[in-house]
């Protein structure tokens, strides 16, 4: 067959395959990969794997992957959700009918090789940078034999990870405010992992927030197949200037300083992340009295004034502040004083309709008894308030405000606080 028509009935192929089909073959591998393996059809035995076992997955492991959905993709791969062991984990595959494949200009394998290597690449950076908030590798799989089109009998390349959930902005936002505050410190673990990584700073090249992932409340990156290691060359102060985003004003700059522009890489990936996650993460939610210093210190990370690890500086110091309320004034401190302590005591019912006008919630955290006392005094008709056995990550306690205390009940783990001339 001449090979311009061979060509063309692969990319015919390829842009008939749509995301189901992608899963469709993969299932179909793995179906056959199984079979191959275990001549006698016995099905492999239930592995006792964990994803803390430290146990690498490899090629063999893979068919056992049961219960497979794809639930993502982009240019390079297909992100698929299976069920191994007893534990959901996410396998990155090479996404056939996406952007690198076709658009690309080589040979089919040739093209499906590239994108692999690129898989395996980004398996090993994920591996270097081995953090909490970096997405855990469990193993990968290159297999020996060439990618032929059609049903991928002859393999399929994939790395198996921790499974998360993609960052929507509907939902960051409709998160409490100490979720976000959660994700915001960990936004500045990472950018602190990337400036200081074992390989040296590395710039997150295409830094968007589907670069990342969420998994049990921390936020994890999980997409590094666009990085680069090490600060740019330069030969003189020019080669170092960050423009704007439009491309037409220098925002900011770094020294050139032997032969590189140091700590380039720390403060493009700080403005990057102001613009992607900070300015959603913290200004709104939390207590009126941080939200100048939380506008303001997302205003110095987009005009370039805060390098990565000084932005990891500041939201440490942010939420200290939020967690002993450092932002209460001395009156606000005061109005314990018109609260009477009932240790081992609640109240039953009688709670206050709703504290905030963001939510039908009337539980909330405080940073100390006399935090719960301040926010009570704001509101005419609060008599009294429980302080309950719960804790948030930040340390403080949460608080429950009620409209009376008549139905005062013993509790050892609670606290109650009435007002006085009230309830
Ligand atoms: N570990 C994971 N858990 C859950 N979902 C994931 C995971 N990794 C990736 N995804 C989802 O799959 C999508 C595509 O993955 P990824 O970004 O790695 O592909 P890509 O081809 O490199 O994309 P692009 O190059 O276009 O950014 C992501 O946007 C994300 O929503
Ligand atoms: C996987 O799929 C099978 C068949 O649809 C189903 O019975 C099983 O409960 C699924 N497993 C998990 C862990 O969801
Ligand atoms: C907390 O923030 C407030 C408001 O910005 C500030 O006035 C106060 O000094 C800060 N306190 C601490 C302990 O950081």
């Amino acid at each position: 067959m001449a090979r311009a028509s061979r060509l063309s009935l692969y990319v015919t192929i390829y842009l008939f395959l749509c995301l189901l089909a992608n899963l469709t073959l993969v299932v179909m591998f793995l179906g056959g990969q199984q079979h191959r393996q275990h001549p006698q059809a016995r099905p492999p035995p239930t592995p006792t794997w964990t994803p803390s076992s430290g146990q690498t997955l490899g090629c063999g492991e893979l068919p056992v992957i049961s219960n497979l959905t794809l639930i993502g993709s982009g240019w390079t791969k297909a992100v698929y959700k299976g069920w191994y062991g007893s534990s959901w984990v996410a396998v990155k595959t090479v996404h056939t009918s996406g952007h690198d494949m076709t658009e690309c200009n080589a040979e089919v394998n040739v093209c499906y090789r590239r994108c692999a290597e690129k898989l395996m690449q980004e398996a090993q950076m994920l591996h270097k940078l081995s953090h909490n908030n970096v997405i855990k590798v469990f193993g990968k799989c290159m297999p020996k034999v060439e990618y032929s089109p059609g049903p991928p009998k002859s393999g399929v390349v994939a790395v198996v990870v921790e499974l998360g959930r993609p960052v929507r902005v509907v939902e960051v936002l409709q998160m409490d405010y100490e979720a976000r505050l959660q994700l915001a410190m960990d936004v500045g673990k990472i950018l602190k992992l990337l400036a200081h990584s074992p390989l040296g700073p590395v710039l997150m090249k295409d830094f968007r927030r589907e670069q990342f992932v969420i998994v049990d409340g921390s936020l994890k990156l999980s997409d590094v197949d666009d990085v680069v290691v090490g600060d740019p060359y330069c030969t003189s102060a020019k080669d170092c200037v960050i423009q704007d985003t439009t491309k037409d004003a220098i925002l900011t700059s770094v020294p050139c300083d032997r032969g590189l522009c140091r700590g380039y890489n720390s403060l493009l990936n700080s403005i990057y992340a102001s613009q992607h996650f900070m300015r959603l993460l913290i200004p709104y939610g939390g207590p009126a009295a941080l939200e100048k210093a939380s506008l303001h210190l997302v205003d110095q990370q987009v005009q370039g004034k805060l390098d990565s690890e000084h932005l990891h500086y500041a939201i440490e110091a942010l939420v200290h502040n939020y967690s002993v309320g450092g932002y209460l004034t001395n009156n606000e401190k005061q109005e314990i004083q018109n609260f009477v302590v009932f240790h081992g005591s609640t109240v039953e019912g009688e709670d206050f309709p709703c504290l905030r006008t963001d939510g039908s919630n009337c539980i909330q955290s405080v940073s100390s008894p006399a935090e719960g006392a301040s926010l009570c005094s704001q509101l005419p008709t609060c008599s009294a308030f429980v302080l309950m056995d719960q804790w948030v990550w930040t340390g403080r306690q949460i608080a429950v405000f009620k409209m009376g205390a008549t139905k005062v009940m013993e509790n050892k783990r609670h606290t109650l606080y009435v007002r006085r001339g009230q309830g």
